[in-house]
């Protein structure tokens, strides 16, 4: 039993703002791999589907989570996924061998299901075209399908498939991954960009209210990082809204102490990327802004499987968490705030079953740890982000040099009067005793309480006591 004296104090204030902070920021991927959507999303034969076969359970879970956005339907898959596949009378649609996870696709749930599946659970939808195998007419035929009036051809195709009204998808990748070697269909940085500008040009033409979200680098280990974004986005500027960033975190070497601090790697990532953006804007002379959309992010390292064996919905990357992880997914989320100026969306990666907070059988529904951290900040986190003032002792990590105990931050909501502190306390064996001081008014009270907050907390994780 330790009784540490260790102490801290974060130094908040409602006018030291850095932005608002998205709701998008709370939002989820699903793809066509293992569980995910057939056993997850969609699983007609579980004693919990509806009369579409959508899964309440999970669909409960997701509301209780507040997801905001939900990206679909890849992924590595994306980039094989002819659209005309899962779309009309089930019967018809086709049996393919997916390539990308080695598995037999049904077809059996695809857009017009993935439109239902959103709507009735409260989520915008966020759609990706195939720039692997598709074509930019493609891409422009589906927005087409999804969001022009009824009147003409792909229009015409979807009221025949009983959608009269137009789906209006607001949110468009365009592609996934194009630069990894993995991905089907795989690019150079420069014939990227180029088909890049030309669907997004397409697109845009069939509604020019899209916004467009252009493939940045698949992780900050790629030999073209950053260059390949700086090509893609000076190539693209003016026809995009969004680079993407995908990461996935690992802890190969069971290093727990530069593990638990891997919110430096995080935030260094969205740092270059953000420094990019100002760069090429600058450069072209431009007054558009380009955001940045974390659309793939978790930890995923301990079941990467990915050779489905052509199996239908097999068992692929199911990942078990711990409670580390579930403290470095609430340090990813408290990065998310520290940099909400500049990061607008964000979808962990997956949202059931693969590499998911949420695990299913056919009767049953399991909230891991990671679920828990998510589900506070979404919940909480509202109005502006504040910048934290935080003096915490420091510790040694073998990949980051010295960082201190404590990752913090900090929201405010005038609204509602009412502020949130996140803290993850990177101590293994130490609690913290942490006063927070909120110079001038604080909140009349914290997030989802009634009563003003008291002023100093305690921050207790994995220490003795
Ligand atoms: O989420 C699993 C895979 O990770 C996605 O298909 C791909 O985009 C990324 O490499």
């Amino acid at each position: 039993m330790s009784h540490s004296p260790l102490t801290a104090r974060v130094v908040l204030d409602n006018e030291r703002t850095i932005g608002t902070i998205s709701p998008l920021l709370f939002g989820g991927f699903a793809e066509h791999m293992g569980r995910c959507v057939y056993g997850g999303i969609y699983d007609p034969a579980s004693p919990h589907a509806d009369e579409r076969g959508f899964r309440r359970d999970v669909q409960e879970v997701l509301r209780q989570q507040r997801l905001s956005i939900l990206r679909y339907p890849g992924g590595n898959m994306l980039s094989g996924y002819d659209w005309r596949d899962g779309v009309g009378p089930r019967q018809l649609r086709p049996r393919r061998r997916e390539l990308a996870w080695q598995s037999i696709e049904t077809n059996q749930f695809g857009t017009n299901e993935f439109i239902d599946y959103c709507r009735a659970t409260n989520i915008q939808p966020m759609l990706g075209v195939n720039l692997g195998t598709g074509t930019i007419a493609d891409a422009a035929a589906l927005v087409e399908y999804c969001n022009a009036p009824a009147g003409t051809r792909y229009a015409d195709l979807r009221a025949a498939h009983g959608y009269a009204e137009p789906h209006g998808v607001q949110y468009w990748c365009v592609g996934n991954e194009m630069d990894g070697p993995w991905q089907i269909g795989h690019l150079d940085m420069d014939e990227y960009a180029g088909k890049a500008r030309e669907a997004a040009k397409m697109m845009r033409w069939n509604d020019p209210n899209l916004n467009l979200i252009l493939c940045g680098s698949s992780n900050t280990d790629m030999p073209t990082y950053p260059e390949w974004d700086r090509v893609v986005l000076e190539t693209c500027w003016e026809h995009v809204d969004y680079l993407s960033l995908h990461y996935y975190a690992t802890n190969y070497d069971d290093d727990t102490a530069s593990y638990l601090a891997m919110a430096a790697q995080f935030e260094s990532h969205l740092d270059t990327l953000a420094g990019l953006l100002r760069y090429v804007k600058a450069k072209q002379r431009s007054s558009h802004n380009v955001f940045l959309s974390w659309d793939e992010w978790n930890v995923w390292y301990k079941d990467r499987s990915g050779h489905g064996g052509w199996q239908e919905a097999p068992h692929l990357s199911e990942e078990i968490y711990n409670l580390e992880d579930a403290l470095v997914v609430a340090q990813w989320m408290n990065v998310f705030l520290r940099r909400c100026d500049v990061l607008k969306i964000a979808c962990i990666a997956q949202i059931v079953n693969t590499i998911s907070p949420l695990l299913t059988t056919s009767e049953q529904i399991l909230r891991q740890a990671t679920y828990y951290p998510f589900a506070l900040f979404s919940n909480h986190a509202a109005g502006q982000a504040l910048e934290p003032l935080t003096i915490a002792p420091q510790y040694d990590t073998e990949l980051f040099g010295a960082m201190p105990l404590l990752d913090v931050s900090a929201s405010y909501d005038e609204a509602q009067d009412s502020g949130a502190v996140f803290l993850v306390n990177r101590s293994q064996h130490e609690s913290v005793a942490t006063d927070i001081i909120w110079q001038g008014a604080a909140p009349g009270r914290a997030a989802g309480r009634a009563h003003r907050p008291a002023p100093t907390a305690t921050v207790v994780h994995g220490g003795d006591d």
